[in-house]
């Protein structure tokens, strides 16, 4: 199969570009397209023969669920079935940070396929603030289920270029919107009464949801219910490891990639410097990464970053890249 890519950077080339899009997913095709976030790769929502092309493409395991894509927070009572105080702090959390980069698992209608949420009894809403997702989706008329555009396992994509290593070949369109404002995956979290289960932290951070809702962290039961949580996951084809200021230089450093936050000291054979304010190097990580997993490095070795904002998703990843 070939892949086109349609330019979709400037709000004179989306009406098109979503238009073309929208027709491949009405026939039950697959398209990747960029979010705020990172590129997904789409399907309409309420097609599981379309969903199971998602699942092929990306050789995504059945188990791990796909987050669904709404036009705004009208489309939650459609496909969810919020009750009690969970009810209102939905709707709270909508008009705060919708479209924008959260996604709430909630008690799902029988609406959602099964393949979509891989058979749990929730389902992953989102509203994306991307003009290009907000277009398709509107253009379409119905909800669009997206995960990231990576083969299963690997880097999420940043820029059409990243989705054309990943799945060039193997869907027919990519709408190439530039790169991604942040640069990492939407922050999930389970609507639970009036409390919240930080599922993966992302760039709506645990201060600000805190405002809302008590937010706990995830815990290994909850792993079984968000299969997302797989610890290795986001990882390069390279082992990484961490690499905490104080240690010693690795023994292997010459033959060792290293990705560093603010400065870099000298000894390994390749280096990205991000800069040290998480929120400036979170756009950029994901790029980092995967120039470093492409320069033929035997490991790469990661800096950490302090446990707060979004220093807290960005060692999210880190640490799941690291399981080895
Ligand atoms: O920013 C994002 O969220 C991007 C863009 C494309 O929207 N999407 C994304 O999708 O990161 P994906 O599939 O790579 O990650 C979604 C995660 C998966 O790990 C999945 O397990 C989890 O969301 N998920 C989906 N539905 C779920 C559910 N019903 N319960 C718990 N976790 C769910
Ligand atoms: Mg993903």
């Amino acid at each position: 199969m070939t892949t086109r890519i349609i330019p979709a950077r400037e709000a004179g080339q989306i009406p098109a570009a979503a238009g073309e899009a929208a027709a491949l997913l009405r026939s039950g095709e697959i398209v990747a397209l960029p979010t705020e976030t990172v590129y997904g790769l789409a399907c309409d929502a309420l097609n599981a023969g379309a969903a199971a092309k998602v699942f092929s493409a990306k050789e995504r395991p059945s188990f791990d669920p796909l987050i669904v894509h709404v036009a705004g927070a009208e489309w939650v009572g459609i496909l969810a079935a919020v009750s009690g105080p969970a009810e209102s702090l939905v709707r709270k959390l909508a008009r705060t940070f919708w479209p924008g980069p959260l996604t709430m698992v909630l008690p799902s209608k029988d609406i959602v396929p099964d393949l979509v949420r891989s058979g749990l009894p929730t389902v992953a809403l989102r509203c994306s603030a991307h003009p290009v997702m907000a277009a398709v989706v509107e253009e379409l008329g119905r909800p669009v289920a997206a995960p990231s555009a990576n083969r299963f396992g690997r880097i999420s994509p940043v820029t059409a270029q990243d989705v054309m290593e990943e799945l060039g070949g193997r869907i027919p369109l990519v709408l190439d919107g530039g790169a991604c404002r942040h640069g990492l995956e939407s922050t999930i979290v389970s609507v639970e009464n009036n409390r919240l289960v930080l599922l993966r932290p992302g760039p709506v951070t645990s201060e600000e949801l805190e405002e809302f809702a008590p937010v706990e962290p995830a815990t290994r039961s909850d792993a079984g219910s968000a299969p997302g949580m797989l610890e290795s996951h986001y990882a390069p084809g390279t082992p990484l490891r961490l690499w905490p200021s104080g240690a010693d230089l690795p023994d292997d450093a010459q033959a060792s990639g290293l990705l560093a936050f603010g400065a870099a000291g000298p000894g390994f054979a390749r280096v990205e410097v991000l800069p040290s304010v998480a929120a400036d190097a979170a756009p950029l990580f994901f790029a980092s990464l995967r120039r470093l997993d492409a320069s033929g490095v035997k490991r790469i070795y990661a800096r950490e970053l302090p446990e707060s904002g979004l220093g807290r998703a960005i060692m999210d990843r880190l640490r799941r890249a690291s399981h080895e």
